[in-house]
């Protein structure tokens, strides 16, 4: 029996995150509707609209009949999300924005462009009189599937380094965003969630426990930022998303905050990085 009867539009659905909710929201007998930029990829139900968040004709069909929106805004800028807001705007549905545990709320300017379009975009949304629920986000444990190529071919991870923030499983955003999305008050608009892990770690320590789950001896090796940039622009990465990459990791200050909000939301305690790579050690073989 379904225990809700919401019409809930997931957009990023075949992405790290999106995919948990998608399945999530679909044992729980929810309607609902992924918005996916290919069709290929991991099957994902009945019912898909494929296309770009910033086609606002794709965007309107897409949000007929939706009353919930669980929105992720992938881009690098807020400017492209004008037109998918006023959608919004006009079709009124609830909407559950995931945001950055980054972002420093007393700041003019945030201080690297993946931390201030989560900030524009949550001003963007109040200001279109949307109220959303806004979920902040630290960084998602599946990012080390970035990794997995690298350690197919040796034991060292090397990249850019990034200070170290209170890793989170995707695992339990995506349940906190199905208690938010199946939720029936409004109370939860006017709280700020900031799901965070239950440890800070650095990426060193992260490797670390890959190699611990994988049985390997595993190392981080963090590379200057010239040599950074070059690396990332060989793979094919575009050239906005490595400076911003970069920008993180030379600016982004050290933090260590750790919140019990995912506990607040799903009732238990967020699950830790070692058991991340325990679960998906198969994934870096
Ligand atoms: N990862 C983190 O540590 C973190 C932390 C805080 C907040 N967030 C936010 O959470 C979001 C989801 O994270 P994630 O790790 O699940 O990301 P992900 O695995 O990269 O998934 C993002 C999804 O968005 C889709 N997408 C990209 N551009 C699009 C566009 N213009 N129109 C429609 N769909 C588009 C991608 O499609 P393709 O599959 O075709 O590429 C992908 O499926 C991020 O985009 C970010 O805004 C992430």
């Amino acid at each position: 029996m379904p225990d809700h009867h919401s019409s809930i539009l997931v957009t990023g659905a075949a992405g790290n995150l999106g995919r948990e909710v998608v399945n999530r929201l679909r044992v729980r007998g929810a309607h609902v509707r992924s918005l996916v930029r290919h069709q290929t990829g991991p099957r994902l139900g009945a019912e898909s609209v494929v296309g770009d968040l910033t086609d606002p004709i794709l965007v309107r069909e897409a949000l007929v009949g939706i009353d919930t929106v669980f929105l992720i805004w992938p881009l690098l800028d807020s400017a492209p999300a004008h037109d998918l807001i006023a959608e919004l705007a006009a079709a009124a549905p609830r909407v559950v924005y995931l945001s950055t545990t980054a972002i420093d709320d007393d700041a003019v300017r945030q201080t690297d462009p993946i931390i201030q379009v989560h900030a524009d975009m949550e001003v963007l949304l109040r200001d279109a009189g949307l109220r959303p629920v806004v979920l902040r986000s630290d960084t998602l444990a599946s990012n080390a599937r970035g990794w997995a190529q690298q350690l197919r071919s040796g034991d060292v991870v090397s990249g850019p380094d990034m200070a170290r923030t209170a890793v989170v499983d995707e695992r339990d955003v995506a349940d906190a965003a199905i208690a938010v999305l199946l939720a029936q008050t409004d109370q939860l608009t006017d709280e700020i969630h900031e799901l965070m892990g239950p440890e800070v770690l650095s990426r060193a320590a992260q490797v670390a426990h890959l190699g611990a789950a994988l049985r390997r001896s595993l190392r981080f090796e963090p590379l200057a930022v010239d040599l950074a940039r070059s690396r990332m622009l060989a793979d094919g990465r575009p050239e906005p998303l490595v400076e911003a990459l970069i920008a993180a990791s030379v600016r982004r200050p050290e933090s260590n905050r750790i919140t019990d909000h995912v506990e607040r939301l799903i009732g238990r305690t967020a699950g830790t990085f070692a058991q991340w790579a325990i679960d998906h050690a198969a994934e870096f073989n």
